[in-house]
């Protein structure tokens, strides 16, 4: 019978099982998947679990803060925040190719992991210890679509999966790796998990990187993180978080269009809107929302955000599109 609280007494078992009395890191990035695995992790091993959010300047607005805030006061889990934003930007300078941005950023990730692990071993004074594990948020989905589950082809490099370098120097623990995210939600509570960190929405590990369409600058980045944070507080405000899956907000950053605003014409960046309905992001559906939100969200963008003089609203399912541009 499969209950939450059944799955969480097998996951912490094997947990157990599988580190020993090693040390691990988790990668955390302040969504469900990564924190209900820290949160399972952290029940096997204890304090021998170190927590690691990378900020790679590919966040959204507010995100550090958020991780600092709600996980770690719900779970007193020992956390390191690492600034790698100049390492990030650099490494993915000159690069558009949507595949080659994600094994970067998986890359980089993984530098900075292995970079954080000796410096825990040293901090924490724990040489007889040293971290081997890297423990991940991934789900069944991100196997599957990264080419690891059985016969799917390589949709895309799902950060956590297909990024990883041959020369791993950690065994991966991915208690969450057979699990759904409704399921991974039920086991979250089962944990203790803060409602509003097992409810929030799904957002990538390659963050923004992968929402701008073309080049990734600090330029750019600073237009999305402003379009983005305008249109989840909409969305947010008509009390819409819970009827939808997710709502990308994307970038189109090669693409200009001509506009007028007040007497002069404007030659500026597309926005789109990628709002879905989902149970699983395997498939998905357009999110018909309502004209006045979207009308609200437009006005304040091309408003607010001088660079953005247009907002496009993106009507397709999954498939034939992915949820993600990239
Ligand atoms: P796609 O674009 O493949 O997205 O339809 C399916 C779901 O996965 C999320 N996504 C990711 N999550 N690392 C993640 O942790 C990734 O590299 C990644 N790529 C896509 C996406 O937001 C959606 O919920």
């Amino acid at each position: 019978d499969w209950t939450a609280a059944n799955m969480v007494e097998e996951l912490v078992t094997q947990a157990k099982a599988d580190i020993g009395d090693a040390r691990a890191i988790c990668a955390l990035s302040g969504g469900v998947d990564s924190s209900v695995a820290a949160a399972l992790v952290q029940r096997a091993i204890g304090d021998r679990l170190t927590c690691v959010f990378v900020d790679h300047g590919l966040l959204r607005e507010g995100e550090a803060e958020q991780v600092e805030q709600d996980f770690v006061k719900a779970t007193g889990v020992d956390l390191v925040v690492i600034d790698a934003r100049e390492q990030f930007l650099t490494a993915l300078a000159g690069v558009s190719d949507p595949e080659a941005k994600r094994k970067i950023i998986g890359r980089e990730f993984i530098r900075t992991f292995e970079q954080a692990a000796r410096d825990i071993v040293q901090d924490r004074g724990d040489e007889e210890h040293p971290v081997k594990f890297l423990v991940q948020g991934t789900l069944y989905p991100d196997v599957v679509e990264s080419g690891g589950g059985t016969g799917a082809a390589n949709i895309k490099s799902h950060h956590n999966v297909g990024g990883l370098p041959d020369d791993l120097q950690f065994s991966l623990v991915e208690p969450l790796r057979l699990l759904f995210k409704d399921e991974v939600r039920q086991v979250g509570r089962e944990l203790g998990v803060p409602e509003a960190i097992v409810a929030r929405q799904p957002f990538p590990g390659p963050g923004l990187g992968i929402r701008i369409i073309g080049e990734v600058t600090e330029e750019r980045l600073d237009i999305l993180r402003r379009a983005d944070a305008i249109a989840r507080a909409e969305l947010t405000a008509a009390g819409l978080d819970r009827d939808i899956w997710q709502c990308p907000v994307v970038l189109l950053a090669d693409v200009r269009s001509v506009g007028v605003q007040g007497d002069g014409r404007t030659y500026g960046h597309p926005i789109v809107l990628r709002p879905v309905s989902s149970e699983d992001a395997m498939t998905a559906d357009w999110t018909r929302l309502p004209y006045e939100v979207l009308a609200k969200i437009s006005g304040r963008i091309t408003n607010e955000v001088a660079e953005v003089n247009r907002v496009v609203l993106d009507v397709t399912s999954k498939p034939p599109g992915t949820i993600e541009w990239e």
